[in-house]
């Protein structure tokens, strides 16, 4: 069963984004049937460009490795190393009533939001819709706001085959509904618009000075304290086995210990917890080059699947004469 994702190059990443997608990812990968780009042409029609969309590329790909992508298992490439995916976008533009793209709702947001509205944000769900058909995958695993962007591949794709033939693969979504949702250091749910991420790839004192900053209840040193609510607790569940999680329970049911001391423990089991992931990366940024390498491969692998799809597509459209 063949699963596809597009992963944005949006910068540094939070825990939000680990426990809410990455690791579902990295536990899913079997060998063959996995397949994950960085959508480097998607990030262009939110304003990045140029010698930043470089580094964001570089930097999601280096972090992705080292939080465990295994090039071994999946197909992992920058989404502009396979051409082919832009000549599918221009075909399916055909396929594409104006109507469908004025329904979205990422399209309607972002331009509430006040990014500009160029083409590429109104054409996005277009290229997206070539990011899958090109694959051919069965599955989409897909956070609730993209959802629309899979139905909307799905129409598009059967519009193409009504007028060709069975050609285009229709894609299933699939929405995690188990995933939870990770709180941010003001209790809202964390994310980078809110600026309340605690990241993954923070310096130690960093790390620890935004974790101080996480908003408690104000409670005497000596009382108890109620842990299913704290927004200390609920992130240092993320990193603790069923014992640990009971002891530090004990912990706050006793008494005698204030949440700064809560706040040091959760530092140091994230600190631990991203060791091996911290060792990874550090010597991915020291070698640059094998992630460049990595990549390229991905991208011929990518490539195998796109360009005889391509050479069916061009058949069918008449483009090729
Ligand atoms: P941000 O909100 O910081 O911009 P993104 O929208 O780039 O994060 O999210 C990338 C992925 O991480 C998505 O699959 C999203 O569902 C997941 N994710 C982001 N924040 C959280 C959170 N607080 N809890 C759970 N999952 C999250
Ligand atoms: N639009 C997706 C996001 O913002 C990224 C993406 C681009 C994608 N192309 C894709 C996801 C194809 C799944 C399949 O997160």
């Amino acid at each position: 069963m063949r699963v596809l994702t597009g992963i944005q190059p949006s910068g540094d990443l939070h825990i939000g984004n680990y426990f809410g997608s990455i690791k579902q990812m990295v536990d899913a990968q079997v060998k063959g049937d996995t397949f994950a780009f960085i959508a480097n042409y998607h990030a262009m029609s939110s304003g990045n460009g140029g010698e930043k969309l470089a580094k964001l590329t570089m930097q999601t790909a280096t972090d992705f490795l080292s939080l465990g992508i295994d090039p071994n298992k999946s197909t992992f490439w920058v989404q502009s190393d396979v051409k082919e995916v832009l000549e599918l976008y221009w075909i399916l533009s055909a396929f594409t009533p104006m109507g469908l793209l004025e329904r979205a709702h990422s399209y309607k947001d972002k331009t509430a939001k006040g990014i500009s509205a160029n083409h590429s944000l109104f054409s996005y769900p277009v290229l997206m819709a070539a990011d899958i058909l090109l694959y051919s995958p069965d599955i989409v695993p897909v956070g609730k706001d993209q959802i629309q962007h899979v139905e909307i591949a799905r129409d598009i794709a059967t519009k193409f085959n009504n007028e060709y033939g069975d050609i285009l693969k229709l894609p299933e979504f699939k929405v995690e509904e188990s995933v939870q949702t990770v709180p941010g250091t003001d209790g809202q749910k964390m994310s980078k618009s809110y600026k309340n991420t605690v990241n993954i790839f923070g310096e130690e004192k960093k790390q620890l000075k935004t974790i101080k900053k996480i908003i408690t209840e104000n409670v005497p040193m000596e009382e108890p304290k109620e842990y299913e609510e704290c927004n200390v607790y609920n992130m240092a569940k993320l990193f603790l086995n069923a014992n640990e999680l009971l002891e530090l329970q004990e912990r706050y049911k006793k008494g005698g210990e204030g949440h700064g001391h809560f706040k040091l423990y959760l530092a140091d089991v994230m600190w631990e917890y991203f060791r091996e992931y911290r060792e990874k990366r550090d010597y991915y940024l020291n070698n640059q080059h094998e992630v460049r390498d990595i990549l390229r491969a991905g991208a011929q692998k990518a490539s195998n699947i796109a360009q005889p799809k391509m050479e069916v597509i061009r058949q069918a459209t008449g483009i090729l004469y």
